[in-house]
């Protein structure tokens, strides 16, 4: 198997260390469950089967279960970031733009934040939605939330810049590390929404779409 682009095998990339220092458990677990309710997961049958895509640590899932949804597994790259979960979910190491997981088999995908982690663009967010097409049951739902250029990221970039604000609040500095890290992938999914909302939209009927302080909040239907 590569490597994940985002990290060194058998040891913590540079982007893994911001990552984790940007958040505390507590905080993403927050975060997470904050936004799983406003996109209806209350409502969601209790035995839906769940992938977390790109699940990095895992507190998304943690969060799921708190939730009573017992039929969880995550994916992600990184056995670093993956071994810091402990929970009943299975964990996957894998590659989700080629996802080891059978046609039609699950109720609900969720991504927070890993579509614009791809090194290719287009052409792996094509594969990776293919793939969560391929998985989904026909009445299967895509809930994603991904970074988006509105003017708060672009203020909160803005800061990151500023080295007297990284000093005087840590996580700027942690995001400061990710975005130089991620960059020019970043840059590249940031710059163009028109190709990532067509591509969305011609594989998913849109429930819900969210656009605000710089993030994008989508919910599909795969399309017949
Ligand atoms: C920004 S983190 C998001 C983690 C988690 N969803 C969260 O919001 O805290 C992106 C994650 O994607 C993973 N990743 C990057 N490319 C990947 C790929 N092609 N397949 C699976 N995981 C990948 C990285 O290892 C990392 O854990």
């Amino acid at each position: 198997m590569s490597n994940p682009p985002n990290t060194v095998s058998g040891s913590q990339s540079r982007w893994e260390e911001a990552f984790l220092r940007f958040e505390t458990p507590e905080q993403e677990r927050r975060k997470f469950e904050g936004r799983l309710r406003k996109l209806g997961a209350a409502d969601w049958p209790r035995n839906s089967e769940i992938v977390d895509l790109f699940c990095g640590r895992g507190q998304n899932l943690v969060v799921l279960q708190t939730m009573g949804f017992t039929r969880l597994e995550g994916v992600d790259l990184s056995p670093n970031l993956l071994g810091r979960y402990s929970g009943p979910a299975r964990m996957i190491q894998a590659d989700c733009r080629d996802l080891p997981l059978p046609d039609a088999s699950r109720d609900i995908v969720v991504v927070q934040g890993g579509l614009h982690h791809l090194p290719g663009f287009p052409q792996d967010l094509d594969r990776v939605l293919d793939s969560i097409l391929r998985i989904l049951r026909p009445d299967g739902r895509l809930v994603l939330i991904e970074p988006w250029d509105t003017p708060f990221l672009r203020f909160v970039l803005f800061c990151s810049g500023i080295s007297l604000a990284r000093i005087l609040w840590p996580p700027l500095d942690a995001f400061h590390v990710m975005v130089e890290e991620e960059t020019p992938l970043y840059q590249k999914w940031l710059g163009n929404p028109e190709v990532i909302l067509a591509r969305l939209r011609s594989r998913f009927g849109t429930e819900i779409l969210d656009i605000g302080w710089g993030r994008i909040a989508f919910v599909g239907r795969p399309k017949a």
